[in-house]
């Protein structure tokens, strides 16, 4: 993944694990009327209210597309066991992959362990996972005897505009949930997805079909935080959105390259 978006994944990761406990939503309240301000970084401007979800509306949001990203080496379960993953081992690490302790590389590296190594919070399921495998155990694990289903956001055309406006041209349909798993890519010199989750309705889920101006099409799947109350008050949805921590659930379009799997 391209370093760039890896630092809106650790954001939105970070920010969005937070607060997973605490069952009681904010209903949605009547609209603040502060203006919204995209932020100049084009690629912050991801968020959306879930007022905004209807047939015939027009949101504003950046894209994430993985063709600009290099693609990742998928290692086997046996592969990935045999190469140690844990912050501890990264000078070793470093080594291993001929990365110098100051570039890049060893930034991301440190970034992604870091946030793989933090503790889950109450109530919150959490894991790195570094092969498929390990994805599929950590499923069976967190749905039990439940088969999930799993979605993604699917670019139909082979042109896209990172970032222009998008008109809903279906009406949203909401997928009903009990439990939700999502799981990010990350910046890593193999894949390793961060995924996390939890049981309950601290989220909802929406199928958003959208309509880009340069009539590109796209099957989108939208993530609603229903209580951001325990979000950093300076979360940079909040200024984007012109709302307040705990005001107004905050939506998100899910990256193209990310899993959702829920029952
Ligand atoms: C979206 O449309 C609005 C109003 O028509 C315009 O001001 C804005 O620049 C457009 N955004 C993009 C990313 O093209
Ligand atoms: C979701 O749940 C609502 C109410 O519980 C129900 O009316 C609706 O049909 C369900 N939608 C799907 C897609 O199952």
């Amino acid at each position: 993944m391209a370093f760039a978006s890896f630092i809106l994944y650790a954001l939105l990761i970070l920010q969005f694990s937070i607060g997973s406990h605490g069952l009681e939503m904010n209903m949605i309240k009547p609209e603040d009327d502060q203006p919204r301000h995209p932020s100049p970084d084009l690629s912050l401007n991801v968020f959306f209210k879930i007022t905004d979800l209807y047939l015939g509306n027009k949101i504003q949001i950046y894209l994430a597309s993985n063709e600009d990203s290099t693609p990742t080496k998928l290692l086997s379960k046996e592969e990935a066991d045999s190469i140690p993953f844990s912050l501890s081992k990264l000078p070793h690490l470093l080594e291993y992959f001929s990365f110098s302790n100051t570039s890049p590389q060893a930034k991301a590296m440190q970034t992604t362990l870091k946030q793989c190594e933090v503790k889950p919070i109450g109530g919150e399921v959490k894991t790195c996972v570094t092969s498929l495998k390990s994805m599929m155990e950590m499923t069976r694990h967190f749905f039990g005897t439940v088969k999930p289903k799993v979605l993604t956001t699917k670019i139909l055309s082979s042109k896209h505009t990172l970032y222009q406006n998008y008109t809903i041209v279906e009406k949203p349909k909401e997928v009903n949930t009990s439990k939700v798993i999502a799981c990010h890519t990350m910046a890593y010199p193999y894949m390793v997805y961060y995924c996390h989750g939890h049981k309950g309705h601290m989220t909802r889920l929406f199928k958003v079909a959208l309509g880009g101006e340069n009539k590109e099409r796209i099957d989108a799947i939208a993530v609603c935080h229903m209580d951001t109350s325990k979000w950093d008050r300076d979360h940079v949805s909040f200024r984007i959105l012109g709302v307040r921590r705990g005001s107004s659930p905050v939506c998100h379009v899910i990256p193209v390259d990310n899993i959702v799997w829920f029952a």
